[in-house]
């Protein structure tokens, strides 16, 4: 394994709670600024200040579900699709080929026999099919890491998709607090169910990705600071975390928006709003840069809807991921899980230039051609 494997770095597993909560809370400058430079100095002693990217085809927007905040729930009208297996055997080539180590494939939530056996074809065929393709890399592993984010599922059918040949699994608790998610779920998607199924996830073997939106209507700074123990004790090798967009259609979002036009919210609230939402998103990404040490934490993509820059600055505080969109053109309108979301009219080889320049801007060097495991995953293993 790679070097960085043995780092350590002076990360506050001890911090306490009172304290995180301080550091999500305080104005003053001296003491924020001090926290991000802290984490991005806890990143560069693992990473070397290395970005690995994730290319991230979001294969269907087919969803059985109807989370309250979601763009593509199942009540909003929209025209579904499922990508062909060839496409995205076409998105699986073009990763191998620009060094990207790592697919992941993205849905909304389908649990039927069928979308299973579908899986685990084409993660058995992603796989064939990029072993046999030399790179430019020839240190990297053979093939692909494959990585999921397609829901709640049963044990069996994520042991299934795991003996195919998939690493690692995304399923974001979206928050610890099982009372806001049941004021942001209808009453059949359940807390503890997610629970479950990260525990199920982490005993058949997958490096497991969690996370939580921030700023959700009714979210307090306790709950963020709940939701850092949680990734600790469930024990996340990768921590997703985004904030929260607005999406209109949505009951979340309906609700919200009416707050503010009572309010009489201006343009230059909502930048404003949007400003404190980023640096709200960018502490935690630093409180778990510190806390957990060496875990996987991508810049998401939702931050650069509030922020052009919002996910250089992420990677200045404590991120070290990057995740690239390679869902053809054609289909990303139809994958808006909330408004404002870039790069809609771009194609992959544009995403992949831009989020290369941007790595640069930050400060950073690309890693391409590995997996970027999380040291975390091989610590604990
Ligand atoms: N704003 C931000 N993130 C959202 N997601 C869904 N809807 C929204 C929204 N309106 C996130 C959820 C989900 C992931 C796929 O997208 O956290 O887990
Ligand atoms: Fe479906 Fe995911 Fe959106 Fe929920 S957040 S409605 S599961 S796509």
């Amino acid at each position: 394994h790679d070097q960085t494997h043995q780092r350590t770095a002076p990360v506050l597993s001890h911090i306490s709670a009172a304290q995180m909560k301080h550091l999500l809370d305080t104005t003053d400058v001296r003491e924020t600024a001090a926290l991000f430079a802290y984490a991005d100095a806890v990143s560069a002693a693992y990473f070397d200040n290395r970005i690995f990217f994730r290319g991230i085809v979001e294969f269907s927007n087919v969803c059985q579900k109807n989370c309250g905040y979601c763009g593509i729930r199942r009540a909003t009208k929209l025209h579904r699709y499922t990508m062909p297996k060839h496409e995205i055997l076409d998105c699986a080539r073009f990763c191998m080929e620009r060094g990207y180590g790592t697919i992941m494939l993205q849905s909304g939530e389908l649990n039927t026999p069928q979308r299973i056996d579908w899986l685990v074809d084409l993660i058995g065929e992603i796989k064939q099919t990029t072993k046999q393709m030399d790179t430019k890399h020839p240190e990297a592993p053979k093939g692909l890491c494959v990585a999921l984010s397609v829901g709640e599922l049963d044990e069996l059918d994520y042991r299934r998709l795991f003996e195919a040949g998939a690493s690692r699994y995304l399923l974001r608790i979206e928050t610890s607090n099982p009372t806001l998610y049941a004021q942001l779920h209808p009453p059949d998607h359940l807390w503890q169910r997610r629970v479950e199924c990260l525990r199920a996830l982490k005993r058949v073997g997958f490096q497991l990705g969690t996370g939580v939106m921030i700023g959700l209507p009714g979210q307090t700074t306790d709950d963020l600071v709940s939701d850092l123990h949680f990734f600790r004790d469930i024990d996340a090798d990768m921590i997703g975390m985004g904030p929260y967009v607005y999406q209109e259609g949505t009951p979340v979002g309906d609700a919200h928006k009416k707050l503010r036009e009572r309010a009489g919210q201006t343009e230059q609230d909502k930048m404003e709003q949007n400003a404190r939402m980023v640096d709200l998103t960018t502490r935690m990404y630093a409180l778990a840069r510190l806390f957990l040490g060496a875990v996987n934490i991508p810049a998401t993509t939702a931050l650069q809807a509030l922020d052009p820059v919002g996910r250089e600055t992420a990677l200045q505080r404590g991120a070290n991921i990057l995740m690239p969109i390679v869902t053809p053109t054609q289909f990303r309108k139809e994958y808006q899980l909330y408004e404002d979301k870039p790069c809609i009219d771009e194609g992959a080889a544009e995403c992949s230039a831009c989020l290369a320049g941007r790595v640069k801007w930050a400060g950073k060097e690309l890693a391409l051609g590995e997996w970027g495991d999380p040291p975390h995953f091989h610590q604990a293993s």
